[in-house]
């Protein structure tokens, strides 16, 4: 498969299916250097009256330097299947700062916008702009208070939010 570009409009149903129902590899970095992580939190919609797509990043993740320093970020989702379990738990499970998840995954870079880095395996991407970025904090849970912090804070920091513009999207080809 490979990836082409398409027009973010017309696939907003499709990214909604996918990123409704499948975990999706967040990347931030260019040419030089990135890194990549599995995300479960994902919203996409409209702010400002533009497309957005909406990711959570804890501050301990190496992802999130990346996302700090650099003014882009992407937003894949693979094909479902036995390489996309393994990519996704792995991707999830170890840090870009002992291993190189690129290459232990075998996922092909390519670069879009900004020189996003994004997956050429992908079936589906996205590459956002930074627009909004906020992080969230224990005093702005104003409901299930008791479902929500007793263990949340427990696990590590709060995550910091950001809301990209969607600047281009992609989706996938067969040869
Ligand atoms: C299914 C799944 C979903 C995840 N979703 C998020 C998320 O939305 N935000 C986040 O900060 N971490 C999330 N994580 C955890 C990171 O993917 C994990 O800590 C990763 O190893 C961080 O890699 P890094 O240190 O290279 O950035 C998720 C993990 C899994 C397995």
């Amino acid at each position: 498969m490979r990836l082409q570009a398409a027009d973010p409009k017309t696939l907003a149903g499709e990214f909604l299916q996918a990123f409704g129902n499948q975990n999706a590899l967040l990347t931030a970095g260019d040419r030089e250097r990135c890194n990549t992580m599995t995300i479960g939190w994902c919203q996409l919609g409209r702010l400002w009256n533009l497309p957005v797509c909406t990711v959570y990043v804890r501050p301990e993740r190496y992802t999130y330097q990346f996302m700090e320093s650099h003014d882009y970020f992407s937003v894949c989702v693979l094909p479902d299947g036995e390489a996309c379990k393994q990519t996704m738990s792995l991707c999830g499970a170890q840090s870009g700062r002992l291993v190189d998840k690129v290459r232990e995954c075998g996922l092909t870079l390519r670069y879009g916008a900004g020189d996003a880095p994004l997956f050429e395996e992908a079936a589906l991407a996205l590459v956002c702009k930074k627009l909004f970025v906020q992080d969230m904090a224990p005093a702005c849970v104003t409901a299930g208070e008791d479902k929500i912090l007793p263990y949340y804070g427990k696990k590590g920091g709060w995550h910091r939010i950001y809301t990209g513009e969607v600047v281009e999207a992609y989706t996938a080809i067969k040869n």
